[in-house]
Parts: C-alpha cells; structure tokens; sequence
C-alpha cells in the first residue's frame, strides 16, 4: 500500500509526479487559515510530511501518529522540535549544498546594495530627483579591498568568504565555533573573537543558524562595538538579532547601514522603522529564491521523503538520533 504524503508547498509538475507515483499526495495550496484546518484534518494519516515556512511544534504532529518523516524544504531547521521528533523516530530532513552558492550571491547583493546605496540612488531617479551629477551627500562607500567579517562560517560564510577574497579582493575575518585551517588557507582569511570582528570588520555578514545559543546573539552590546562606518548584512535568521537594538543603532548611527533578507517577524510589517530609512535594504527572505535553487531544493526534499519512507536513511538527514539503523 502506498504511503500518504501531506504537502504544504506546491511542487513542480515532474517533482509532484514522482512523488505520486510512490505516494498518496494531499497538497494544501496555502498556509493560510483554511489551509491550516485542511492540515489539520490530513495530519492522523500522514507518513510524510514536505514543506517550508510552517513551525510544526509539538501540538500539531501530536496529530499525526503515523508519521514517520518530514522533509524541509530547507536548510534551516528551527521551525521543528528536533528532541521531540527524536524520541518520536520521526526522521527530519532538509535541503543544504544546492542552496550555498544563491544564498551567498545574496549576501553579496545586499552587501553591494547597501555599500552603493543602490536602492536609494534608483528610487532618486524614480522620484524625478535626478537633475544635476551627484555629489558626495550620495556617494556610497567602497566593497572592494574592504575587510569583510563572517559570522558562522559554514557552507554560506565558506562561499561569502570565496565571493569576498577572489572577487572583490577583501581581507576575510571570520568567527565561528572553531578555526578552519582550510578555509583560512584557502581564502587568507584570519579567525578572531566575535568581538575583534565586529570592531574590525566593514561588512558584519551573518550566517549562524537559529538555535538557543545564537537567538539574540547580536544585539545592544555588539552593535555598540561596531563603527559607525560598518555595515551589517543579516542572510540567517532575523532572530539571532534583537532588531530593536538594530533599530536604535541605526537611528543612532553606531552602524552606517543595513542590508536584511530576514527579520524577527515575517514577513516584516509594512510599518516597521527598518522600511523607513534609506540606509536600510529590506528584502523578503529571499535567499534561495531562484527558479533554479528551489526546484533544486524541492528535488532535494521529494528524495530525502522518499527514502526515508522507503526504510532508507535520508542523504539529509537532520536527526540521526532517529535512525533505527
Ligand atoms: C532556508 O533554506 O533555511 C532558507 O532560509 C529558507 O527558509
């Protein structure tokens, strides 16, 4: 008997026909309330479970007896309980490597964004306000030759640091829970404490998962430490910042500017102060969002839940702890 699979984010033609032709598929369109109570009411015959963007705590897979494995798509896995679904076996999966080098591209356009104060200047022309040469009240600041500051240095810091030290010829700093030798040797880059990093750093980019340890990380404190020429590039998880200590540094002009694609909320309220500075560029978690990364990633979960229904370990799996093995 096939299994059944409850999905919460619509796959491509080819993806959703081979998982069909291995499964039984409920799609719910959209996570919104209506979406919310079809879930509900397809949670007690789900084996598994694929989708983003959903905190799936405690109380909701309690409905779900049968289920043996959820597939994220995504790299980021603090929307789920990982002890609870360890003591339930239920095997997590999620979506790094084909997500690396967009994500970094990312960072990089915020970085430039922000640096260039590109948003601001092309909003100039749009208002009209384009009438004479512009002067040094819109000059940005450079990004070549800058020292550039990676917090995190996994997968995406890795790639930052590549774009940073071969492109744009930056010295790379970095801090993470341990050196890298290889990373320093491939990319000159130099580890020091998060403290020397946010003082030394032009471009503070950080890359840290959202856990207990990270949440809040950078807040009052570390903003107080950073030059008023920094610039701060948030492509991980808006709660490893505490955004009103991001706010007042920016009104306060601790940090010269800041490029965000995640926020303590999402999505951002239209009336949030970060929309209201021209310093600031906003973009909507949009990280991955390529055509090419998020099929590649929704492909990436469709064979993680396949295997893991088929009683095969997961190539991603998240929880090892639940692997029977
Ligand atoms: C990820 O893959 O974790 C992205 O941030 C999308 O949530």
């Amino acid at each position: 008997m096939k299994k059944h699979v409850v999905l919460y984010k619509a796959l491509s033609a080819q993806l959703m026909a081979r998982l069909q032709a291995q499964a039984d598929v409920t799609l719910i369109e959209r996570l919104d309330a209506q979406g919310l109570a079809q879930l509900r009411n397809a949670l007690p015959g789900a084996h598994g479970l694929l989708g983003a963007s959903l905190k799936l705590d405690a109380a909701l897979l309690d409905l779900a007896p049968n289920l043996q494995a959820i597939a994220s798509v995504s790299v980021g896995v603090d929307n789920y309980d990982i002890d609870y679904l360890t003591e339930r076996r239920i095997l997590l999966s999620n979506t790094p490597d084909v997500l690396t080098e967009t994500t970094a591209d990312t960072g990089f356009a915020l970085i430039l964004a922000t640096a260039r104060r590109v948003v601001e200047l092309a909003n100039l022309i749009r208002a009209g306000q384009w009438q004479k040469s512009i002067g040094p009240e819109h000059f940005g600041s450079d990004v070549h030759g800058k020292t550039l500051g990676i917090i995190g240095m996994g997968r995406i810091g890795e790639a930052l640091a590549q774009r940073g030290h071969f492109g744009f010829g930056m010295p790379v700093i970095y801090h993470s829970h341990s050196p890298k030798p290889a990373i320093e040797q491939r990319f000159n880059a130099r580890y020091c404490s998060l403290e020397t990093l946010l003082r030394q750093a032009d471009f503070i980019c950080l890359t840290l998962p959202l856990t207990a340890e990270t949440q809040g990380l950078i807040g009052e404190h570390a903003f107080a430490q950073m030059r008023p020429e920094s610039i701060f590039i948030n492509i991980s998880r808006g709660k490893v910042v505490d955004e009103a200590a991001l706010i007042d540094a920016l009104r306060n002009g601790q940090i010269r500017a800041a490029g965000l694609d995640v926020f303590e909320r999402e999505p951002l309220s239209a009336d949030s102060p970060l929309l209201q500075m021209d310093n600031v560029v906003a973009t909507p978690h949009m990280g991955s969002a390529t055509h090419e990364t998020r099929e590649a990633m929704a492909r990436c979960a469709v064979e993680n839940l396949l295997a893991a229904l088929a009683g095969e370990r997961p190539v991603n799996l998240v929880n090892p702890g639940a692997w029977k093995g």
